[in-house]
């Protein structure tokens, strides 16, 4: 099967007369879901790394077009298309990160549950082909409810034989990013210089941001508290409720994705010290599946790290989401087991 690609319309590669190019050092990255709301941002972003030498779309519609598109912005990442599901295994072969933003995004009215029935079998489907054809990647799982779309990734993998629990990652960037905007404004700070630890899941009360451990250092009100909380725990919806049925967040997902691929290939590559919070396989509580703060490395996740000291709202908190985490992780494990 010929992936659509750069060599579209006649490239010089597909015509036999371009010169041979020095082995370039990056990796080789995946993006499957690439033509939608977050699939094509992200890839546009993604093109613009420079640890990526190779960048695979894949999507079951459109990413012809796409791939043409992106094909000509002058980075040095090689874009390839693939399109349908018989051309999934040669989008992933090789593949050292797969990014999966495929799936339906919610309406207003909706919840991130009420997504289950469509992306639990499309993120099943996709890591069945990760498992055969490329099991060493790293994965980030962006499909929601990623509170059981990552156990069922898990499950798929443990089917497979290909388990690496170091390597399986839900994404919660997201998360993170909005708490950091929404800190900063009421402290009135650069974004930039602020970071907000978030934990537990990505719905509702389970995103629990920790701003007792929020660096600078900072102290807030009681109001303060319960404002932002409620923001950051809601964030999705109001992008969801302001698009009005168009669909969620799909810039600063996109935005999200890229830093923490971005980290994750710099911590690949050797960099140190490299900590982000994501939903993964987990000791820190009774729970299986927690996100919290994770040291990356060569390796995926090095080590996952303890919550440190949390106030009284954080505790409480914590406690409250633990029931609702825990059904929608018993969710997925349990339609992976079918
Ligand atoms: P979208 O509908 O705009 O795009 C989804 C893309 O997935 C489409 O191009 C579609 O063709 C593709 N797709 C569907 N089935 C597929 C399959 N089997 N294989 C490959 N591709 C397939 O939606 P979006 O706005 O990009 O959102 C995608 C998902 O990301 C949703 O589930 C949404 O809830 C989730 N999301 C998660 C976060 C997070 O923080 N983790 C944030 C925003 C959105
Ligand atoms: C988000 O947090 O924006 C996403 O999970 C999408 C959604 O449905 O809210």
């Amino acid at each position: 099967l010929q992936p659509s690609s750069t060599q579209q319309g006649g490239s010089a590669l597909q015509m036999g007369i371009c010169r041979a190019k020095g082995s370039s050092p990056g990796f080789k990255v995946a993006l499957l879901g690439a033509s939608g709301g977050i699939g094509q941002p992200l890839a546009l972003l993604l093109k613009m790394n420079p640890h990526i030498s190779v960048l695979h779309l894949y999507d079951v519609v459109n990413t012809p077009g796409v791939t043409a598109d992106l094909s000509h912005t002058d980075t040095s990442a090689v874009v390839r298309g693939f399109v349908g599901k018989d051309q999934l295994e040669p989008a992933l072969v090789g593949m050292e990160l797969v990014i999966i933003p495929a799936g339906v995004p919610r309406k207003p009215g909706m919840t991130r549950d009420d997504l289950f029935n469509i992306n639990a079998g499309i993120v099943r489907t996709l890591c069945e082909g990760v498992a055969k054809c490329c099991p060493k990647a790293v994965v980030h799982v962006i499909s929601n409810p990623v509170n059981s779309t990552v156990p069922i990734a898990a499950e798929v993998f443990k089917k497979a034989g290909t388990y690496d629990p170091r390597r399986l990652m839900g994404v919660t960037t997201l998360d993170v990013v909005r708490a950091n905007t929404f800190v900063a404004e009421v402290l009135g700070l650069d974004p930039a210089i602020v970071k907000v630890p978030v934990i537990g899941g990505h719905a509702g009360i389970t995103i629990l941001p920790i701003l007792s451990q929020v660096t600078p250092p900072s102290s807030f009100t009681k109001d303060e508290v319960e404002y932002l909380t409620n923001r950051i725990q809601n964030g999705g919806t109001e992008v969801v409720e302001a698009k009005a049925g168009a669909g969620s967040a799909t810039l600063s997902m996109a935005f999200a994705a890229a830093k923490f691929a971005d980290a994750t290939l710099r911590a690949l590559k050797g960099e140190a010290g490299i900590v982000e919070c994501a939903f993964v396989a987990s000791q820190v509580t009774e729970l299986p599946f927690f996100a919290s703060k994770v040291l990356l490395g060569r390796n995926g996740i090095d080590e996952i790290l303890p919550l440190g000291p949390l106030n009284e709202y954080e505790r409480e908190g914590l406690i409250k989401l633990k029931g609702e985490l825990k059904a929608s992780i018993d969710k997925g494990l349990a339609f992976a087991a079918k």
